[in-house]
């Protein structure tokens, strides 16, 4: 039976960035994913999105509007998708999805979201402007 906080219909917005399971060392001792591991993760896909965007380091600098919809299960495929939505001076608003394949049902849900905010640094980890006109990915 489909979870029910997920809208019929619904598929991840932005661009994949990592995919990875969730371990048992990931697990509190009820069994239940930490809530910081997914913040962790998302973090990671936001950076890379950021990081290609800046072409080069950056920082995280916030991190808001987060929402647990669903838990995430030991054994799940947890991937996090990332679009960037605001380029300032120095810093990227970068929207972050994070949605679980079921080990068991292989069903595809989406369980946590929120927005992360990264800056451009140089190498004595100083914001730096960001191009406006750079493309929002590097070719592969
Ligand atoms: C990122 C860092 C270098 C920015 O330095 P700073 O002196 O705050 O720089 P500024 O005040 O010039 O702000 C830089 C940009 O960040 C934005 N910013 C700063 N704090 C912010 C916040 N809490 N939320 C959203 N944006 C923020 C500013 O609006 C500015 O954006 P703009 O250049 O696009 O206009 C500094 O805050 C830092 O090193 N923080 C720690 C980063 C880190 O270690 N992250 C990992 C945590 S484990």
């Amino acid at each position: 039976m489909a979870e029910t906080a997920n809208k019929p219909g619904d598929t991840p917005r932005g661009t994949l960035a990592i995919r990875t399971v969730a371990m048992p060392a990931d697990a509190n001792a009820n069994g239940d994913i930490f809530g910081g591991w997914v913040l962790g993760q998302m973090d990671i896909a936001g950076g890379i999105a950021a990081s290609e965007r800046c072409r080069g380091r950056c920082a995280t600098v916030a991190v808001d509007a987060m929402t647990f919809h669903l838990p995430v299960n030991v054994g799940d495929v947890l991937a996090a998708f990332a679009e960037v939505v605001k380029v300032g001076r120095s810093s990227m608003t970068i929207r972050v999805e994070a949605w679980a394949t079921r080990r068991m049902s292989g069903e595809q849900v989406k369980v946590t979201e929120g927005t992360y905010t990264y800056v451009a640094i140089d190498e004595n980890r100083r914001p730096r402007p960001v191009d406006p006109d750079t493309p929002e990915r590097m070719e592969t």
